[in-house]
């Protein structure tokens, strides 16, 4: 059951049960009023006639003094009475009320009197009859009562309007917040509702309000922290899939080419150099083994330069030296490489290690030439070798592969910037520039070469 059908229910009750007390106190004063009336209307009307009957004994005609009496009660509103004589009857008038009374209601207000017979005196003989004519008490009561009643109802009426007016119009923001509620519940957080009505339903809308604020910053918040957890996963796969490529695809490759190595050393019956290509072999199982291990232990393969960028890279070169020979790696580092960001500094390396192995790889080329420049804008990478286009190995996947992709992504998140090709249309060779702004970084220069 609805609020405002129980607020209607209890008003109605109330009105009706203060109607009942309404007429019950009508009854009361009217039945008191009536009984009041005829009392003092019949003692008047006996002390009348039983002082008229003593003047009966100086009376010359007795039967129509007492025809007389018995008139003399003609138009009373509360008597009437009545002869009763071997000589004959005779009965008053009493005043006819024009205000119609239901009998009930007479029945209702008008106690039940008897009625009072007086004696003649022997000499005349009969009685006179009195008796109570409640009628016209009874109808001046009806209509007095039929007057507080339309007031009551006129009342009673205004009332219940203005109460259920009232109820409803209070209400109303109620069905509103309901409707409003419904709305929220499905996650529809941007619902917010006009603040109005009495204080108390205004504070109502007001808290809707704040809660519909704080949801909305809630789901954005929620929103925002999944998309940067994706993020996040998609970053952390992203490197795992960069270093794994880093850190293990050129030993593989190297071990590739050490085992072509051996099998034509074994083909030439060169067996005396065998050992050497195995130990090296060994060396790249053993750096593979290290770099798994590190990633599955900590699913970061990060690799910290302890040993600084340009000593770092010298070991690329020399890594490369001792499986081919015959290519010359050529360094040069321009500027203090001390200052340069850890980060930077990595990423730099990454993009040296993987140009390098891209040229052995790719290219036959003879001389690979680094040069790293440290700058107050930045630090610059190049790595230039003067190979040939090769087409694809046994050895060599015929797929393009991730490294370039990831130097670019590498490069990307520093806000750097990063160019593969060849340095120009029918020319020899390959180039990989790449530029990683670093504002603090100090600039004076040195160069060396390995
Ligand atoms: N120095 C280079 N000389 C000639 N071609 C190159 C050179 N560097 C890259 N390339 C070409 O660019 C392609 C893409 O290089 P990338 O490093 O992205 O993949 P990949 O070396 O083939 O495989 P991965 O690096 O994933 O092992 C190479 O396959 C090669 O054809
Ligand atoms: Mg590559």
């Amino acid at each position: 059951v609805t609020l405002r059908v129980r607020l209607t229910v209890s008003i109605l009750v109330a009105l009706f049960v203060s109607f009942d007390v309404a007429a019950g106190l009508a009854w009361w004063h009217a039945a008191r009023s009536v009984r009041r009336e005829l009392t003092a209307a019949m003692e008047v009307g006996q002390q009348l006639v039983r002082s008229r009957i003593d003047d009966l004994a100086h009376s010359g005609d007795p039967a129509r003094d007492l025809a007389e009496l018995v008139r003399s009660f003609d138009g009373e509103r509360h008597i009437t009475a009545s002869l009763d004589r071997p000589g004959g009857t005779a009965v008053s008038h009493p005043l006819v009320s024009d205000i119609s009374v239901p009998a009930w209601f007479v029945r209702l207000v008008a106690p039940a009197m008897p009625p009072v017979r007086v004696a003649l005196p022997p000499s005349v003989d009969g009685v006179i009859v009195m008796r109570a004519e409640p009628a016209n008490e009874a109808g001046e009561a009806w209509a007095a009562l039929g007057d507080s009643a339309v007031e009551l109802l006129v009342f009673s009426a205004l009332a219940g309007l203005f109460t259920l007016t009232t109820a409803g119009r209070a209400l109303r923001p109620l069905a509103r917040l309901a409707t409003a509620l419904d709305r929220v519940g499905p996650g529809n957080y941007g619902v917010r509702m006009a603040t109005s009505g009495p204080p108390d339903v205004a504070r109502l809308t007001d808290g809707f309000n704040r809660m519909g604020e704080r949801l909305a910053a809630i789901e954005t918040q929620n929103r925002r922290l999944n998309e940067q957890l994706l993020t996040m996963q998609d970053e952390e796969r992203a490197d795992l899939a960069r270093d794994l490529h880093d850190e293990v695809g050129p030993f593989l490759f190297s071990m590739s080419v050490g085992c072509a190595a051996i099998d034509s050393l074994v083909g030439s019956g060169d067996i005396a150099a065998v050992p050497a290509q195995l130990g090296l072999l060994r060396e790249d199982i053993g750096h593979v083994q290290k770099h798994v291990r590190a990633i599955l232990r900590q699913l970061r393969p990060a690799v910290p330069l302890t040993i600084g960028l340009e000593a770092a890279i010298a070991d690329i070169a020399e890594f490369w030296r001792a499986r081919q020979p015959d290519v010359t790696f050529r360094l040069s580092v321009a500027g203090v490489l001390d200052g340069v960001p850890e980060a930077a500094q990595e990423t730099a390396y990454r993009v040296v290690q993987e140009a390098i192995s891209n040229a052995v790889r790719h290219s036959q080329a003879r001389v690979i030439d680094v040069t790293v420049v440290s700058e107050a804008a930045g630090l610059s990478v190049r790595v230039a070798d003067d190979g040939i286009a090769v087409p694809p190995t046994a050895n060599e996947p015929e797929q393009p592969g991730f490294g370039i992709e990831g130097m670019r992504e590498r490069v990307s998140a520093l806000g750097g910037v990063i160019a593969t090709g060849r340095p120009g249309t029918g020319h020899d060779g390959w180039v990989v520039t790449s530029f990683l702004p670093a504002p603090a970084i100090n600039t004076s220069s040195m160069t060396g070469a390995c």
